[in-house]
């Protein structure tokens, strides 16, 4: 098997991580990976906010799990009353990708350029998780003024689109949930 389906079909939702940071030269070609995506007319109507101060992490994963709590579905605010529950999975580094709405198509190619990331990481060794809570606390005034308060900031317009904690793992790889075959139709 090439490198590139063994990267793809070994990255998994990382849910446990080290303290220790992800280091420059690794970020730097994360970065390089989600820049390369496709998107829409070649918009790159994307911009990479990445957060590793521990103070501001640890504030923004407060608010977020304040939104599990707050969230009206069940299995979200049972998660978050789970006595040691991180919604980051104590991950040192969280990258929001904000996009411009008026692009054509900024969800899919903020959606894009976060999966180039998440199996960059994975083939460097890291860690990653898609982080729902973060849209979730975005998409409400109240969240919306939090963001503001921690200062964290997008290019004007922009909105967040996507999530991802990244690390070290903590636990071994995780193993690979149920993956569904039954999903293709080939017409010929
Ligand atoms: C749109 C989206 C939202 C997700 N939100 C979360 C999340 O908030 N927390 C989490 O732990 N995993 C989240 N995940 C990860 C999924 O749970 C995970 O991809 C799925 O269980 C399959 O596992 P795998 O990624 O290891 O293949 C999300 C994934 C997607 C695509």
């Amino acid at each position: 098997m090439n490198e590139t389906i063994s990267t793809i079909l070994k990255r998994r939702s990382v849910r446990a991580y080290r303290p220790d940071p992800v280091g420059q030269p690794e970020l730097d070609l994360m970065l390089e990976a989600a820049r390369h995506a496709p998107s829409a007319m070649n918009q790159q109507p994307w911009h990479f906010t990445v957060i590793r101060n521990p103070e501001l992490l640890r504030q923004l994963e407060e608010h977020c799990r304040g939104a599990f709590l707050d969230s009206k579905v069940e299995a979200l605010r049972e998660i978050a009353r789970q006595e040691g529950f991180s919604v980051f999975y104590h991950a040192p580094m969280l990258v929001i990708i904000s996009g411009d709405p008026s692009a054509l198509a900024a969800q899919y190619d903020c959606t894009l350029a976060t999966e180039n990331m998440l199996l960059a990481a994975t083939s460097l060794g890291i860690g990653s998780c898609w982080m729902n809570a973060v849209m979730m606390l975005h998409a409400t005034e109240k969240g919306k003024a939090i963001f503001r308060e921690l200062g964290i900031a997008f290019p004007e317009g922009y909105r967040p689109y996507a999530a991802a904690a990244f690390g070290y793992p903590a636990e071994p790889w995780p193993e690979t949930p149920p993956k569904n075959a039954d999903c293709v139709t080939i017409m010929e």
